[in-house]
């Protein structure tokens, strides 16, 4: 089977494109009482970037919590609590952020029009109406959020996607200028995202013309950024945005790989991000991708980032055949690093050997 690709509807892309804001959402606001919800990444919570946020009296402004990945009861106290408010659906729901709080957007959206909890849709294309309008505007790069088909949920069984035709965003807004202030080490690790994204698209089974061409050039502009003396000149900003974009595009025309198998791993059993646990994962698995892990390494080394060392030494035996169970589950990954007979390579002893380096 193909994909039928479903990409971000509209791209908006330049530095300051984000005062164009207002004049996108002003289209969709076509009755007196039409409203907004915003959802801002908590990282401006009380800081002047709020005020730039296209605002009207009766539009609807949360700030979102990041210290944990997203969860469905999140999602659905949330859309419980506008519901509540007797308003109507909002025109659009925007998630102003990095890749939790875009995921965020991108399920919220959909449970205005699907009845339940959010958990019941995780999965692929179990969403059967279309969601309200959905914007999304990344102020870090890397995940490949904006542009995926996926907003991936930790729901009450299961850490797993809801995927479908309805889940990518109607809108793109990439301001480079939005991502200059992200803090290092965070900036890194979720860069590196994209750098691992494409790595693990390039080197499987599961390949084509269409995800190798946007996964090269995603690697080209991100090794131009990474190799660099300095990462963070606003022209690598720029290149950082797009390499992200193009990252997340590739993979819908291949998969990720090794490391985002084991990483989906760890987080079930520790509270470590996605972007530093794929830094923690690939640090170690040059079996697979020798080359790269050097590169990797060599990036890390110029821009003066280092991985935290023992992440697994006081988990229990038992969390570590947890972790073992969930990456194991991962089918079409492995598939794809290993081929179809990847349940003949990857042991679990191979992936306990690996968690117990961490
Ligand atoms: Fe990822």
């Amino acid at each position: 089977m193909f994909r039928n690709l479903k990409p971000v509807g509209r791209i908006l892309y330049g530095r300051n494109s984000f005062d164009q804001l207002g004049d996108i959402l002003g289209e969709l606001r076509i009755k007196k009482e039409s409203y907004v919800l915003f959802l801002v990444d908590e990282y401006f919570d009380g800081k002047d970037f709020l005020k730039r946020i296209p605002l009207e009296p009766q539009d609807i402004l949360k700030i979102i919590d990041v210290t944990d990945e997203p969860k469905t009861k999140t999602v659905d106290a949330m859309v419980a609590e506008i519901k509540g408010l007797g308003k109507g659906n909002p025109v659009s729901v925007v998630g102003i952020g990095g890749g939790i709080v875009m995921d965020y957007a991108k399920a919220i959206r959909l449970m205005f029009t699907n009845e339940g909890s959010s958990a019941l849709y995780q999965g692929l294309d179990f969403i059967k109406n279309r969601g309200v309008h959905c914007t999304v505007i990344p102020t870090i790069s890397g995940t490949g959020a904006e542009v995926s088909m996926t907003t991936v949920l930790t729901g009450p069984i299961k850490k797993l996607g809801i995927k479908g035709n309805f889940t990518a965003a109607d809108q793109l807004v990439m301001d480079p200028e939005l991502i200059k202030t992200v803090p290092e080490p965070i900036r890194f690790y979720t860069a590196m995202d994209c750098y691992i994204h494409n790595i693990e698209a390039l080197n499987g089974h599961r390949r084509s013309v269409m995800g190798d061409s946007l996964g090269i050039e995603s690697l080209r502009i991100f090794r131009e950024i990474y190799l660099s003396e300095d990462s963070r000149t606003p022209e690598n900003e720029e290149k950082l945005m797009v390499a992200s974009y193009l990252g997340g595009l590739s993979l819908t025309y291949s998969e990720v790989g090794a490391c985002h198998a084991m990483s989906y791993g760890l987080a079930t059993v520790t509270d470590i991000h996605h972007g530093l646990g794929n830094c923690i994962v690939f640090n170690q698995l040059e079996e697979f991708y020798p080359e790269a892990v050097k590169e990797f390494r060599e990036m890390m080394r110029l821009n003066n980032i280092e991985i935290p060392q023992g992440v697994t030494a006081s988990l229990t035996p038992e969390q570590i055949e947890k972790m073992i169970d969930v990456s194991l589950t991962l089918v079409f990954m492995w598939a794809h690093v290993s081929g179809p007979d990847w349940e003949k390579i990857i042991t679990r002893d191979k992936l306990r050997g690996l968690y117990l380096k961490m």
